[in-house]
């Protein structure tokens, strides 16, 4: 086994509510321990699922993890999970969180956000959010980590990250075969036609581009006469 499977080698256990890692993860799981994003860093993870992410985090050597889910149940996963893999004595903070409704501020935010099944009639509800409201977790000139589909529209995501402040690029790309339920979902299948570059088809199979976006928030001050409450 090389080094990098030693990191990506885990126990990890999901009762029948929980989110099985996708190609998705997987794929924001082999950028996390190719590259060093959270070093030294305190990291926010969002939605962290059966923690196979938060592990990683701390394999990494992040400084701190504080780890979200949307329900308690989810969340105790995510914690059995972590502490069967890095052990008792590792502190981390763990979180019951509507997405960015949480306090304190962080020096990176990482995240696989709900796409296809966000529950949203904005499917792109959660990375939106993200790219508008996650620099109020975020210290100055703070990191967003996330992993996309190409039928989430990567070349919106950059252009309003700009608009939105970030320096950001797309890390690393990688293709797979849709998922069986995305077949599931009529509503689904007509959107992401209205996609440029959504998708391709090779040999008969649909697929998608998942790709790892990273992102930096440039400094930046409010105009002196801006409508700031308290002013
Ligand atoms: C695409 S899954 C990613 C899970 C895991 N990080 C992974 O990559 O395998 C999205 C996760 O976000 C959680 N989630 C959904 N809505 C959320 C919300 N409003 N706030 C926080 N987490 C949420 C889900 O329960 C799920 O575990």
């Amino acid at each position: 086994m090389t080094h990098l499977d030693d990191l990506l080698a885990m126990d990890l256990q999901a009762g029948e509510d929980d989110w099985t890692p996708t190609p998705h993860g997987q794929w924001l799981a082999a950028v996390l321990v190719e590259h060093d994003f959270v070093s030294g860093k305190d990291v926010l993870e969002l939605g962290a699922g059966v923690a196979n992410h938060t592990i990683l985090l701390h394999r990494r050597g992040a400084r701190s993890i504080t780890a979200t889910e949307i329900t308690p149940g989810l969340l105790e996963t995510a914690g059995a999970n972590f502490r069967r893999n890095v052990g008792d004595d590792v502190e981390i903070d763990l979180r019951v969180a509507d997405w960015l409704s949480t306090d304190g501020t962080f020096d990176i935010v990482v995240t696989n956000p709900p796409f296809c099944q966000s529950g949203k009639q904005n499917r792109r509800y959660f990375l939106d959010s993200l790219i508008l409201d996650g620099h109020k977790r975020l210290r100055p000139e703070g990191e967003l980590l996330f992993v996309q589909s190409s039928m989430a529209d990567v070349p919106r995501t950059l252009r309003r990250l700009d608009q939105n402040g970030y320096d950001a690029r797309v890390v690393d790309s990688t293709s797979g075969p849709f998922r069986d339920y995305y077949f599931e979902d009529a509503a689904f299948m007509e959107e992401i036609e209205g996609v440029e570059g959504g998708y391709e088809e090779r040999g008969g199979v649909k697929y998608e581009t998942l790709s790892v976006i990273h992102a930096k928030l440039r400094p930046w001050a409010p105009h002196a006469n801006a409508h700031l409450p308290g002013r």
